[in-house]
C-alpha cells in the first residue's frame, strides 16, 4: 500500500468517531485532508466544523461543509488530526503544516482527540521529527538561543527567501537535536518563554485515540 493509500484508510476510519448531528473539530494535513474527503460523505448528518487552519476551512468549504467559528460553539464531542510524531502515551509532536496553534485550540476544546497516521510516525521518544514552535518574530533569535542552551539547533522556518508567515501572522522555528523525554513539563517550560505563541508538543492536549494505518489495516491506541 502507498503512503496516499494508508493515508486514505485512517481518515475513512475516523469517520466512525464522528457524532451524527454535532460539529467536528478537524485538523490540519495530508492524513486530515483524506478525512475530509471522507466526511463529505456524511455532510448531511453533521452539523458542521470547526477548522484549525485556512487550509481546512477552504478544503471543507468546498465540499460543502459548513465552517463555524470556535468562539460560537461550545465545547466539542471530538477532534480528529494527524500529527508528526506519537509517543507510546499518546503524546505528540505537531506543526508541520505550521498550524499548530489554532489545532492546539481546537484540541482543548474537545472532549476527545482521534489522532490518525500511517505507522511511520509512531516513535518511542519525541524529538526525531524537527520540533516546531510558532514564535513572536521579533522573539525569534532569543527563543533559538534557548533553545542552543538545550542542545537543540533552532531555524526559522522559510516559505523562499523570506520566513513563513503562519495564518496567525507569526513565524515557526523548527528545532533539531531534542530529545523530549518528558513531553508535559517540556510543554509547560516552552509556553512560559517570552514570546513563544505554541510549542508543537501536544502533552497537555494528547491524543486520546489513536488509528495507525499499517500494511495489514488500521491499528487502534487508546489512552
Ligand atoms: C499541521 O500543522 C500538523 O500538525 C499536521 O497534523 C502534521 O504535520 C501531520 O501532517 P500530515 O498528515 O501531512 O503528515
Amino acid at each position: 500500500m502507498t503512503q496516499d493509500e494508508l493515508k486514505a484508510l485512517v481518515g475513512q476510519a475516523a469517520l466512525q468517531y464522528v457524532v451524527p448531528g454535532e460539529i467536528v473539530g478537524v485538523g490540519t494535513g495530508s492524513t486530515v485532508n483524506k478525512f475530509i474527503d471522507a466526511l463529505a460523505s456524511m455532510k448531511d448528518r453533521i452539523a458542521g466544523a470547526v477548522s484549525s487552519s485556512v487550509a481546512s476551512t477552504q478544503r471543507l468549504a468546498a465540499l460543502g461543509i459548513p465552517v463555524f467559528d470556535a468562539n460560537a460553539v461550545g465545547e466539542l464531542s471530538v477532534y480528529i488530526d494527524g500529527a508528526d510524531e506519537i509517543d507510546g502515551n499518546g503524546y505528540l509532536v505537531k506543526g508541520g503544516g505550521a498550524a499548530l496553534t489554532r489545532e492546539k485550540i481546537v484540541a482543548a476544546q474537545s472532549r476527545r482527540f482521534v489522532c490518525i497516521a500511517d505507522a511511520s510516525k509512531r516513535v518511542e521518544v519525541l524529538g526525531r521529527f524537527p520540533l516546531p514552535v510558532e514564535v513572536i518574530p521579533m522573539a525569534s533569535a532569543r527563543i533559538a538561543r534557548q533553545f542552543a542552551a538545550m542542545g537543540g539547533t533552532a531555524r526559522v522556518r522559510m516559505a523562499g527567501d523570506t520566513p513563513l508567515v503562519t495564518d496567525n501572522g507569526q513565524h515557526i522555528l523548527d528545532v533539531t537535536g531534542l530529545e523530549i523525554r518528558e513531553p508535559l513539563a517540556f510543554e509547560s517550560m516552552v509556553n512560559q518563554w517570552p514570546g513563544v505563541v505554541t510549542v508543537g508538543v501536544f502533552a497537555h492536549q494528547k491524543a486520546n485515540v489513536c488509528l495507525l494505518a499499517t500494511a495489514e489495516g488500521v491499528q487502534t491506541l487508546n489512552w
